[in-house]
């Protein structure tokens, strides 16, 4: 019913506009995308749903990293489902193929901004309490470690991957 694919060149439109549609055309204002400004999605991690060839959901992930050891995580989104086909399990089928593909690559660490009612599901915490926090973002950040004990002895800032000075993902 629904075909999930790594998104082509071509798609890069579509997503743009169904983003736009879903988080408002100032999105890029939002504390998150702070950490995606001049560094690239994972293309391994980026995920579109189609229906009948049309593009009806995305999802990417920004490397970014923690504190000042830089330690690698994944900052999760922005994920976005088509209004007219929302609540149908779309939504959680990108989430959970893409976090299920992220473990394999063995990444470790997952963060997002986002509403705890809809992210327990996936195994998310709120990082409040954990020492993780988003500048700028006093609430709304969660963490989920991908690999067991993850999240020991992790602490600090999220910082932009490009501002951490790291190159490649240490996955
Ligand atoms: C959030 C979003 C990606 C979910 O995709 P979806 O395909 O509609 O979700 P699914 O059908 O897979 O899951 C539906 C479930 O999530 C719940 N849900 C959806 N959005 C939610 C939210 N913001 N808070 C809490 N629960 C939410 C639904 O109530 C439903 O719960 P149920 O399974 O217990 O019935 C989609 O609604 C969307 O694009 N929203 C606008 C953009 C957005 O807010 N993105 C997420 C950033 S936090």
């Amino acid at each position: 019913m629904y075909e999930y694919a790594h998104p082509n060149p071509d798609d890069h439109a579509a997503i743009e506009a169904l983003l736009d549609l879903a988080f408002g055309a100032d999105r890029h204002k939002k504390t998150s995308y702070r950490f995606r400004e001049g560094v690239a999605p994972l293309p391994s991690l980026s995920l579109v749903a189609r229906q009948d060839g049309h593009l009806v959901g995305t999802i990417a992930y920004w490397p970014v990293a923690i504190g000042k050891a830089a330690v690698p995580a994944l900052l999760l989104g922005p994920v976005a489902v088509e209004p007219a086909l929302r609540g149908l399990g779309i939504g959680v089928t990108l989430i959970r193929r893409t976090l299920a593909m992220a473990c394999r690559e063995g990444h470790r660490i997952a963060v997002l901004v986002g509403d705890a009612d809809y992210y327990t599901r996936f195994g998310f915490k709120a990082a409040e309490g954990t020492g993780i926090a988003m500048p700028g973002q006093p609430d709304r950040l969660m963490v989920k470690a991908l690999a067991a004990g993850a999240l020991d002895g992790v602490s600090g800032d999220i910082r932009s991957w490009r501002a951490a000075g790291r190159r490649t993902m240490a996955a």
